[in-house]
């Protein structure tokens, strides 16, 4: 009989953005920015805090309590500047200043990762939101995307998975930041 607990799946601590400030980007990606990739979908815009591939329910357990006891104060972040990894193909949106708040936010949920032995981030932290994967060359900007400006009072435990073929991110708790 399989044991549940072997049972992994593919998380990450991430922020998820209002529907409005999606919606504005997603519009902006299709009417301003000539690709031959195409956008991530709407639904998905988000900004990782900290990936977590192959968790078991134990670890999973301990990821949502260590999260629930983490005293961290509410941040704003204003976007207006995107960027492009050529040797990864990610055409992103970044924040124009990275707050302290964020960073430790980000910081301690990944050293939890990495205490669990679950990951461990062979980059340093790069708050950003994937716009487009996959692409051969920076996207082209018709237009610039007006700045937006998020407040953020809460992050999000979330489940990457394929539904019907289609990635899909799903929320499985959210942590208040105080
Ligand atoms: P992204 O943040 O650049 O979009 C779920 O897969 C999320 O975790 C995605 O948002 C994804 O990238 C991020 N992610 C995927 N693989 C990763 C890796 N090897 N290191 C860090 N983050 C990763």
């Amino acid at each position: 009989m399989m044991d549940k607990n072997q049972d992994t799946k593919r998380l990450f601590f991430g922020l998820d953005l209002p529907n409005d400030k999606k919606d504005l980007i997603s519009n902006w990606l299709a009417t301003n920015v000539s690709s031959s990739r195409k956008p991530v979908r709407k639904a998905n815009l988000h900004l990782t805090l900290a990936f977590l591939p192959n968790v078991n329910t134990i670890n999973k357990k301990k990821l949502v309590e260590f999260a629930n006891q983490i005293i961290a104060t509410p941040f704003k972040l204003r976007f207006s500047q995107t960027d492009y990894w050529q040797k990864t193909g990610i055409f992103f949106l970044k924040p124009n200043t990275t707050p302290k708040a964020l960073s430790h936010l980000a910081h301690k949920l990944r050293d939890k990762g990495e205490a669990l032995g679950i990951y461990n981030n062979p980059f340093a932290y790069h708050p950003h939101i994937t716009l487009m994967r996959g692409c051969k060359q920076q996207p082209i900007e018709i237009k610039p995307l007006p700045p937006i400006e998020v407040s953020f009072t809460q992050f999000t435990l979330f489940h990457s998975t394929r539904i019907e073929n289609t990635l899909c991110y799903r929320p499985i708790r959210s942590f208040s930041l105080t």
